[in-house]
């Protein structure tokens, strides 16, 4: 499948039905989609009306996931797409920090996010304040800020990244002749990205600068709500019970958790990853909307669903609330010039960065 969902004429409302139905039957309950569809296609309506553009991350709910987006995808993707769009209007079916990235990207365009309530823990879990305190403690190491940040704390970085290129970018730092990353806000994606990399890990404070080995990602104390959830007993559990099972997780999860699994990557990386697996029977270690998108892409493979957590953010963006997005043009994405300025330096060296 490729990443867009596009068609060039807004599809009837049987014709929505159907193409859900198509995908979700035994996902969703019929008289679910019945309701949904309506909405969808009222949706697909207006945003051709407003030359509007629907991105959707791969956390979506399913009925929204296989109906409006125009494109699916990772935070990485979705950059880019964002970064390349010709249409006016960009409604971000995401969280906050998702659609501000898309703002930065587009200052001339109306960036919409659904729900004002679309928040991350990481992206809450550090501010601008604390990058500058940690600058002062470690002059000159180069800040890497993980994309689930606000634009404020973007601002203060040298480099964004994502789940997809957290390594490629860490290694083009290093690659610069530095031994240091300060890499904000997620300590476990900053430990499995200096795991990764062969570099150690140290977790720093704003208080005082740590003793440091010759080279180490200096990372935070943030996690993922969601995928902190994860543990050891989880995955040997299912391991034991289903001794073939491919388990794929996101790179928020534990180091330790991590250690136990057959690969990690993006939402996007774990799409493919479940697409090219020979294995009969899959684990993902995510949040479990997508597990339901992928379960409706690979009928042919059984997901085994043993965790269900559900991000509390993501779970804000419904197919009302899109309506509503487009109806009302809310709610609007706004930063300052200088914030848009300031935040679109590190984001522009990562999509430089293959
Ligand atoms: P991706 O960049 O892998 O889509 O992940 C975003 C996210 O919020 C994961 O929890
Ligand atoms: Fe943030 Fe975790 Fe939700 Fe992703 S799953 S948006 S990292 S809280």
């Amino acid at each position: 499948m490729s990443n867009t969902l596009a068609v060039q004429e807004a599809p009837s409302r049987d014709e929505t039905l159907e193409r859900m139905r198509a995908k979700l039957t035994g996902i969703v309950p019929d008289v679910e989609l019945q309701l949904k569809a309506d909405l969808a296609y009222r949706i697909n309506v207006l945003k051709r009306e407003l030359n509007a553009v629907i991105l959707g991350h791969n956390y979506m709910e399913p009925a929204l996931f296989h109906s409006v987006p125009d494109y699916v995808g990772d935070s990485l993707e979705l950059s880019r797409i964002s970064a390349e769009t010709e249409a006016d209007i960009i409604v971000f079916c995401g969280v906050q920090f998702m659609a501000e990235t898309a703002k930065i990207l587009n200052p001339e365009k109306t960036v919409l996010i659904p729900s004002a309530k679309a928040g991350c823990s990481l992206a809450a879990g550090v501010t601008a304040d604390d990058v500058r305190a940690l600058k002062r403690l470690y002059p000159g190491v180069p800040v890497v800020s993980y994309v689930n940040t606000y634009a404020d704390v973007k601002a203060e970085s040298d480099y964004c990244c994502t789940s997809g290129n957290a390594g490629n970018v860490v290694r083009h730092i290093l690659g610069k002749g530095h031994d240091y990353v300060i890499f904000l806000p997620d300590q476990y994606l900053a430990h499995n990205t200096a795991k990764e990399v062969g570099i150690p890990f140290v977790t720093a404070n704003r208080e005082e600068a740590l003793p440091l080995p010759d080279r180490a990602v200096i990372g935070w104390s943030a996690r993922c709500e969601v995928h902190e959830l994860f543990t050891t007993n989880d995955v040997t559990t299912v391991r034991q019970q289903f001794p073939d099972v491919a388990i794929v997780a996101h790179p928020e999860v534990s180091p330790e958790v991590l250690e136990l699994c057959d690969a990690a990557g993006s939402t996007k990386q774990m799409i493919e990853y479940v697409r090219k697996t020979e294995a009969d029977r899959y684990l993902l270690l995510t949040e479990c909307s997508m597990g339901d998108n992928i379960a409706a892409e690979n009928p042919e493979k059984e997901m085994l669903r043993l965790c269900s957590h559900r991000c509390p953010h993501m779970g804000q963006i419904t197919l009302e609330d899109t309506l509503a997005a487009l109806e009302k043009i809310q709610y609007k994405v706004e930063l300052s010039d200088d914030l848009i300025r300031d935040a679109r330096l590190p984001i522009d060296r990562m999509l430089e960065i293959r």
